[in-house]
């Protein structure tokens, strides 16, 4: 099997270190670089975050490039009150002052789908963060998207209420233009027809919950994997509580991964998207279902989600176990019929 080449771009973030450590566990998956941007914690943070991941992984060959420290437009604003003042959850992990990392991140990405595109192995991204670096590739070099195989893009929501406003998730709230730019793109730029941005939003992410038992399971069956989640989870248990009475934590990000990797565990529909960049309803998703505007059908937004099926998928990579013999188990723990 040809392992499929991706760049993840993020802003790590503790449901981006959980999407890193499932990349990292997927063969399929050919990780070319991770680049980074300022969002849950700033683009400096977040490089430190990747590097501290990628220790505890064993992958330090995987090279990680610092991006955008600001959004296009509005002013910048962290998600420190989720993922910790550190954005691994106070979790006290040593700065990996030992290791080095790339500055350009954006360079990075044009680089690398010129080079797709001339060989022919195209390269997917999958963003979990604001997505001002990729905005940043589409403003300086338009040219490369004809290296792009895919876009996957955590954020946005459709139905589902927003998590930093009524109406707005975090990643397309944090920088609206950004948002609203690439998809804008994929919208006019006959170099991406045909390749619509597949959106994994809160009306999917929200289903994946991990919960008590099933980090006590993945404990279990293995430690020390278990640990690092218990340590970097602890912070963001706390803040669902406080914040939606949820107990467990909601782990976006590791979706979007196992999305591009398993299409069958999301279902949506192909439509026309734009993002609001002002006023109250900033950083709304615009998904219009019913075709209003007669718009390019620019993205598949993702509404239904098997959170069963998920979590075998998440738990055994992570852990490196046949998901198959954890199903009794995680049916137990999940309450769910056979
Ligand atoms: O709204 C959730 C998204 O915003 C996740 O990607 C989280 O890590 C933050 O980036
Ligand atoms: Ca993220």
């Amino acid at each position: 099997m040809n392992a499929k080449k991706v760049i993840i771009d993020c802003d790590p973030g503790i449901d981006d270190a959980l999407a890193l450590m499932l990349a990292l566990s997927s063969p399929e998956l050919d990780v070319l670089g991770i680049t980074i941007v300022s969002g849950n914690v700033s683009a400096d943070k977040g490089v430190n975050n990747a590097l501290k991941i990628l220790k505890w992984m064993n992958r330090t060959d995987i090279p990680v490039y610092l991006g955008e420290r600001l959004p296009l437009v509005r002013e910048y604003v962290n998600a420190e009150d989720t993922h910790g003042e550190d954005g691994l959850g106070e979790s006290g992990y040593e700065s990996p002052d030992d290791l080095s990392y790339h500055t350009d991140a954006v360079s990075f990405l044009s680089q690398s789908l010129l080079n797709a595109a001339s060989s022919g192995d195209f390269i997917s991204i999958i963003a979990l963060g604001p997505m001002t670096n990729i905005a940043r590739l589409i403003q300086t070099c338009p040219e490369s998207l004809c290296g792009l195989s895919e876009l996957v893009s955590m954020g946005g929501n459709y139905k589902s209420h927003g998590n930093c406003s009524p109406v707005a998730e975090y990643n397309y709230w944090c920088d609206p233009h950004a948002a609203r730019l690439v998809y804008e793109a994929f919208e006019t730029n006959p170099l991406l027809s045909g390749k619509p941005i597949h959106m994994v939003g809160l009306d999917v992410t929200r289903k994946i919950v991990l919960t008590p038992n099933l980090l006590e399971y993945i404990c279990q069956i293995s430690p020390e994997v278990g640990e690092h989640i218990r340590r970097i989870t602890r912070f963001y248990f706390d803040f669902h509580w406080k914040q939606e009475q949820v107990i467990g934590c909601v782990i976006n990000d590791p979706l979007a991964i196992a999305y591009f990797i398993d299409r069958s565990l999301c279902h949506g529909f192909l439509t026309y998207t734009t993002v609001e960049t002002e006023g109250l309803c900033m950083g709304q998703t615009i998904v219009d279902a019913f075709d209003f505007w007669k718009k390019k059908k620019n993205s598949i937004v993702l509404t239904h989600t098997d959170a069963f099926r998920f979590m075998c998928f998440f738990i055994g990579r992570i852990c490196h176990k046949d998901s198959s013999q954890m199903e009794p188990v995680l049916r137990q723990i999940m309450e769910v019929r056979p």
